[in-house]
C-alpha cells in the first residue's frame, strides 16, 4: 500500500497542527480541571472545515477523503483528545450518516449546518443496558401513522448537552428484533425531550457527555434515516467508519506523549546525563516509536480502505484495537519517563493517560473490536 501524502494532505495535517499548538494547548489543562466545553475552538475547528470534512462542498463540507481526516484527527488527539473526539462524533457518526443514508430534505435542512459547525450532532445508540449488546434496544419509537412517539433513556452521549441535531436509535418492532430498529432525527427543544446530568469522567473532560431521556417525544416520518427498520444497519455502517475516527484519536494520543516523553528525556538528567542516554529510557522509546509506527499503519490503512471503495469493517476494527492499546500502553509509559513530573498536570501526560482509556472502551470496547475481527477471519 502507498501511504505517501499528497501535498493537499501534508497541508491539512500542517493546519491541524499549527491549530492545535495555537488554539488548543494554550487553556487545554484548564479546560481538562473544569470540565469546560472548548466552544470557541470548536466554532473555529467548524470555521477551518474541520467539522464535515468528508461531506461534499454543496452541504458546506470540505469534500476530503478519509485519509485527510485520520491525519486531522491525529494531530488535534496530540494536544486535547476532548476536541478530537467533539471532531469526531460530528465527522463520522453524525455528517457521514446523514450524508450517506439521509434524505435530500434532510441533508438540506441539518447537513449543512452540521458540516459547517454552525450546529453539533449527536450519536445516541447506548442505553443503561445497552452498550455492547446493542441490537437490545429499549428505547422505543412507536410507529403512529405520519409520526413516531420516543420513548426511552440514552447514556453517555457525546455533545449531549451541546448538540443540536440528535440521531437517535430506538426500537419500533420488537418482535423484528434488530430489522425492526429505526434511527430518527430528533431536534433539541423538542416537547418531553430533556437533557440529563453532565457525567463527571476520568478523561476527555472537555466534552459533554450527557444523559438524554425522551418522554413521549412525537418526531415526523420525514425525520427517519432511510426504509422502516434500517436503524440497526445504519447503526454499525456508521459506527464501522467511526472506529477510523477514534483509531487515529487514539494514534494522536499515543503520539502526542510519545512526543512529550522524547523531549523530556533529552532535557532532564540523572547520574550525569541525560535520562535518554539511559538504556532504561531508551529502550522504552524505541518501543514507543515502533508500535506507534504499527498503529499508524492501521490506520491509513484503514482509511485508504474507505476511500478506495474497499471493506472497512476489519480494519477499522484492527486499526482500533491496536490503536487504543499502544494508546494506553504509551502514555503510561510517557508518565514513567516523567517520574514525578508525570504525576503532575502541567506536564501533559497524566491527562493522555487518562484520556487514552476511553478509546479502548467507546465506538465499540475492545473485546467488541475482537468479535468483528474474528467473525470476520472465520467467516
Ligand atoms: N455493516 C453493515 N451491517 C452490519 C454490520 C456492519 N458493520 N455489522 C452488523 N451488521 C448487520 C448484520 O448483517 C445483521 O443484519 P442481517 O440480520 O440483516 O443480516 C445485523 O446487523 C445484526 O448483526 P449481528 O447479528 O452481527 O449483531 P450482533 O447483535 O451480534 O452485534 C456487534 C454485532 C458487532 C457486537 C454490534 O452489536 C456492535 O457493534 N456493538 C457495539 C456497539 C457500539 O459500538 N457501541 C458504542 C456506542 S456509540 C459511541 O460510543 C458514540 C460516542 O458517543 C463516542
Amino acid at each position: 500500500m502507498d501511504f505517501s501524502l499528497t501535498e493537499e494532505q501534508q497541508l491539512i495535517q500542517q493546519a491541524a497542527r499549527d491549530f492545535a499548538q495555537t488554539e488548543l494547548l494554550p487553556e487545554v489543562v484548564e479546560r481538562d480541571d473544569a470540565q469546560r466545553f472548548p466552544k470557541e475552538e470548536v466554532k473555529k475547528l467548524g470555521e477551518l472545515g474541520f467539522l464535515g470534512m468528508m461531506v461534499d462542498p454543496a452541504y458546506g463540507g470540505s469534500g476530503l477523503d478519509t485519509l485527510s481526516y485520520v491525519l486531522a484527527m491525529e494531530e488535534i488527539s496530540k494536544i486535547d483528545a476532548s476536541t478530537s473526539v467533539i471532531m469526531s462524533v460530528n465527522n463520522s457518526l453524525v455528517c457521514w450518516g446523514l450524508e450517506k443514508f439521509g434524505s435530500e430534505a434532510q441533508k438540506e435542512k441539518y447537513l449543512t449546518k452540521l458540516s459547517t459547525g454552525e450546529q453539533i450532532g449527536a450519536f445516541c445508540l447506548s442505553e443503561p443496558e445497552a452498550g455492547s449488546d446493542a441490537t437490545s434496544q429499549t428505547t422505543t419509537a412507536i410507529d403512529m401513522g405520519d409520526h413516531y412517539i420516543v420513548n426511552g433513556t440514552k447514556n453517555w452521549i457525546t455533545n449531549g448537552g451541546t448538540a443540536s441535531t440528535y440521531i437517535v436509535i430506538a426500537q419500533t418492532d420488537k418482535e423484528k428484533k434488530h430489522r425492526g430498529i429505526n434511527a430518527l432525527i430528533i431536534e433539541k427543544g423538542a416537547p418531553g425531550f430533556e437533557i440529563g446530568p453532565k457525567e463527571n469522567k476520568l478523561g476527555i473532560r472537555g466534552s459533554d457527555t450527557h444523559s438524554l431521556i425522551f418522554n413521549d417525544v412525537k418526531v415526523p416520518k420525514e425525520n427517519r434515516i432511510g426504509e422502516d427498520g434500517f436503524g440497526f444497519k445504519f447503526a454499525m455502517k456508521t459506527l464501522a467508519g467511526g472506529r477510523i475516527g477514534i483509531a487515529a484519536q487514539a494514534l494522536g494520543i499515543a503520539a502526542g506523549a510519545y512526543e512529550l516523553a522524547l523531549k523530556y528525556s533529552k532535557e532532564r538528567k540523572a547520574f550525569g546525563t541525560e535520562i535518554s542516554n539511559h538504556q532504561a529510557i531508551a529502550f522504552k522509546l524505541a518501543d514507543m516509536h515502533t508500535e506507534i509506527q504499527a498503529a499508524r499503519l492501521l490506520v491509513y490503512q484503514s482509511a485508504l480502505d474507505k476511500d478506495n471503495g474497499n471493506d472497512y469493517d476489519l480494519s477499522g476494527a484492527m486499526a482500533k484495537l491496536y490503536a487504543s492499546k499502544v494508546a494506553m500502553e504509551t502514555t503510561v509509559e510517557a508518565v514513567q519517563i516523567h517520574g514525578g513530573n508525570g504525576f503532575v498536570k502541567d506536564y501533559h501526560v497524566e491527562r493522555l493517560m487518562r484520556d487514552a482509556k476511553i478509546t479502548q472502551i467507546y465506538e465499540g470496547t475492545s473485546e467488541i473490536q475482537k468479535i468483528v475481527i474474528s467473525r470476520s477471519i472465520l467467516k
